[in-house]
């Protein structure tokens, strides 16, 4: 099926969760992975893989099936990644346990985590139950990458992610405003490594 209607068909089913129309395009996705290098010590965490509009490009750069892992919430687009994407392991999980399942995929440390989840639809306990996951790899030396909406950078839970990245992890480093992306994006990377 085309990636675009099953990425639209994903979204009416759950607006919410989704949190947008369209997938990634290749210039935010190409951002996102900007100096990442997959290994079996560096393992890259995707969550929310949606269609694999940025797996796709990270692919290339993943040398083995124990360099990356993704988790994705729908079952039927994670039925759809299995077989777009055999050589990439790839969950169906909530963000909001990615601790255990990475515990369970047997996998070596996480040193990225790329995150495309939609913070701002996201009911705000879930949102905050993911922070505290990613807390926790983060506390172990950790890459964390995000991207926000320019339309949304002012939204209560925009803010309430970058603060408290901020207040454990500082600054972030902010990417120029991507806009060859439906809605224009900017990536937002903090480091522990
Ligand atoms: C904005 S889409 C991004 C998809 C893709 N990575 C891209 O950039 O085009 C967000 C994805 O996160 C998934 N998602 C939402 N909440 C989730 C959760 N709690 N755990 C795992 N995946 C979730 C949705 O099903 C959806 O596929």
């Amino acid at each position: 099926m085309n990636e675009n209607i099953e990425f639209l068909q994903a979204f009416l089913k759950n607006p919410a969760k989704v949190g947008s129309i369209t997938p990634s395009s290749p210039e935010l996705a190409k951002r996102m992975i900007a100096g990442i290098e997959p290994g079996p010590d560096n393992v890259v965490l995707e969550l929310g893989v949606g269609t694999g509009a940025i797996t796709k490009h990270l692919q290339a750069k993943v040398p083995d099936d124990k360099s990356y892992l993704g988790i994705e919430l729908d079952g039927r687009l994670v039925r759809s990644l299995r077989k777009n994407f055999p050589d990439m392991r790839i969950e169906r999980g909530n963000a909001t346990e990615a601790v255990a399942i990475h515990a369970g995929s047997g996998l070596g440390k996480v040193g990225n985590i790329i995150c495309c989840l939609p913070f701002v639809s996201l009911p705000n306990e879930v949102g905050e139950q993911i922070l505290l996951e990613v807390d926790k790899f983060m506390q172990r030396g950790c890459t964390f990458r995000t991207f926000q909406y320019a339309h949304g950078y002012y939204f209560p839970s925009a803010i309430k992610l970058r603060e408290f990245m901020r207040d454990r992890y500082g600054k972030s480093k902010r990417s120029s405003l991507i806009v060859k992306n439906v809605p224009p994006a900017y990536t937002l990377t903090w480091s522990t490594l």
